[in-house]
């Protein structure tokens, strides 16, 4: 199975989770502004969110693909004040014509003083267990 890892973030939270999935995955995780080039069977996405909102650059990176060259899309994201970034991104990711996973992965990220050390050991652990049983 091929896998590739994208993400965009903003205070290294994403970075941090992208890492996770990256070793479960055997691959090195890059940002959004790497773009990908091949076909893939699964592309991880990750992101936080900035004043309600998921980056822009997620939906830059969604537009240089071209949905034949990625089976699925799986995502995972973390987020302080609202559930979670991933109904963004799935929206993103639909509407171009994606195959999203049903199944994505959301923990707490920090912000300031509001959950404070998220994402921490236990929600990368959850992560790992995700990302290994999307895998494996
Ligand atoms: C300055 C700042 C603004 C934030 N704004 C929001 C927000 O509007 N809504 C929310 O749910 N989380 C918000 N968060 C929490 C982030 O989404 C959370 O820290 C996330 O883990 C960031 O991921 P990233 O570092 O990969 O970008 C904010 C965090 C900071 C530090």
């Amino acid at each position: 199975m091929t896998t590739a890892i994208r993400y965009y973030s903003k205070f290294g939270h994403s970075a941090k989770m992208a890492q996770v999935v990256g070793e479960v995955a055997g691959v090195k995780p890059e940002s959004v502004a790497t773009p990908l080039t091949g076909e893939v069977d699964i592309l991880f996405v990750g992101a936080g969110v900035f004043l309600g909102k998921v980056n822009g650059s997620i939906r830059e990176f969604a537009r240089t693909l071209d949905p034949k060259q990625v089976k699925q899309v799986v995502l995972f994201g973390s987020s302080a004040i609202i559930d979670s970034p991933v109904p963004q991104m799935r929206k993103i990711f639909e509407e171009l014509g994606f195959n999203v996973a049903a199944e994505s992965f959301t923990c707490r990220g920090a912000m300031g003083p509001l959950h404070s050390g998220h994402p921490d050991a236990n929600d990368l652990q959850a992560l790992r267990d995700f990302a290994t049983a999307v895998l494996h």
